[in-house]
């Protein structure tokens, strides 16, 4: 089969379109046809090891796993002998996580693995990024306690993460503020955003309103710069480390001590993100409700991985960045 394969670190350029042996499924695993993969800041970070306690996870000199690609949408091709819940055909989408080798023709899911059956209102394309910037996102949501009522900000609402957030946090009935560039103020109001700031007119830590959760979707933000937008006992949470990595000591100090010195019960959390099953049969569940759809920027043919990562790396999409397996060339498939 075609597997897009690294076996060393470094930039797209690196990344090598390979013939490589088809996998089999074990006796309770599948086998799935991809059409639909994303490329994705997780995959870059893998491709270059940045941050550099990556090597941690994927190997220490050399990647471990040579086929990166953590969402897709494909066709079940074969079951194991036990599998129950998947026949030949389905239909289905998914998150690998730190296993990766989405980006391929073909790859190998365990049937209790985060997959499932694709909503019937969706096509390949748009089942493929379901997944992953919206685990980060629901993550954080949780972790904060979003609830109905509450007035939550979501700084960088356009990336993968933030754009899932806004749609999230609607969901979960809350006021959203959300914080973009000029020319996504209209996207990121159809998303639901009740407010939108525009940051290249306003600095949206002074706008003078006060929230119960933060979110810098996009890492670029520090709670010293947001303390001033929480309310009393207000959380603010990253999906980065923060310029001094001081976020997950922040929220250490927050874990011990219930708050932050000085700041009124003001907090920061810093979880580690974990995706379950659960979550991609709810994220099944919203969409097929359509209560969230995952935003696409473009997709590219896996032939061209290499342009797509350079485009994921400039920090700049739109929501998601789609590959398309099969056939190449057709951005929507709905077979
Ligand atoms: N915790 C984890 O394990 C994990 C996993 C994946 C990603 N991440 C991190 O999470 C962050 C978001 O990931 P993502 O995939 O959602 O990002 P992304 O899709 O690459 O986000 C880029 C978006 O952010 C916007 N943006 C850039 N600079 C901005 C700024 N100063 N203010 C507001 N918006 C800005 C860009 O639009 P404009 O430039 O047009 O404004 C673009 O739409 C990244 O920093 C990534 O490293 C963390």
């Amino acid at each position: 089969m075609k597997a897009i394969v690294y076996t060393e670190y470094g930039p797209p350029e690196v990344l090598q379109l390979k013939e490589v042996e088809k996998p089999a499924p074990k006796d309770n695993e599948v086998l799935i046809k991809i059409y639909a993969a994303t490329v994705n800041r997780t995959d870059c970070g893998f491709l270059r090891a940045k941050p550099f306690i990556v090597r941690f996870f994927s190997g220490l000199t050399k990647p471990g796993k040579t086929i990166l690609g953590n969402e897709f949408a494909g066709k079940i091709e074969a079951v194991g002998k036990d599998v129950k819940s998947f026949r030949h055909g389905d239909q289905v989408f998914g998150f690998s996580g730190d296993n990766f080798g989405a980006h391929a023709e073909y790859m190998i899911m365990p049937e209790d693995g985060l997959l499932t059956n694709m909503p019937s209102n969706m096509s390949y394309v748009e089942a493929a990024p379901g997944t992953e910037g919206s685990h980060y996102a629901l993550n954080l949501i949780r972790k904060a306690n979003v609830k109905s009522g509450q007035k939550v900000l979501i700084y960088g609402a356009t990336g993968a993460i933030g754009s899932s957030a806004v749609q999230l946090v609607k969901f979960f009935g809350a006021d959203v503020t959300a914080v973009c560039n000029t020319r996504n103020v209209e996207l990121v109001k159809s998303l639901g955003a009740d407010k939108v700031i525009d940051y290249t007119k306003e600095d949206f830590t002074k706008i003078g309103e006060t929230f119960n959760v933060v979110i810098d979707a996009v890492g670029k933000s520090s709670f010293g710069a947001c303390k001033k937008l929480l309310k009393s006992g207000g959380i603010y949470c990253s999906t980065d480390l923060g310029f001094l990595s001081q976020n997950p000591f922040l929220a250490i100090w927050t874990s011990i001590f219930g708050s932050l010195p000085g700041q009124t019960g003001k907090k920061v959390i810093f979880p580690i993100p974990k995706a379950t099953k659960a979550d991609v049969l709810f994220f099944k569940e919203l969409i097929g409700m359509e209560k969230f759809k995952p935003v696409i920027d473009r997709c590219y043919p896996l032939e061209q991985i290499a342009e797509a990562y350079r485009y994921v790396e400039k920090g700049q999409k739109i929501g998601n960045v789609v590959i398309t397996v099969e056939p190449a060339t057709n951005p929507v498939i709905t077979d």
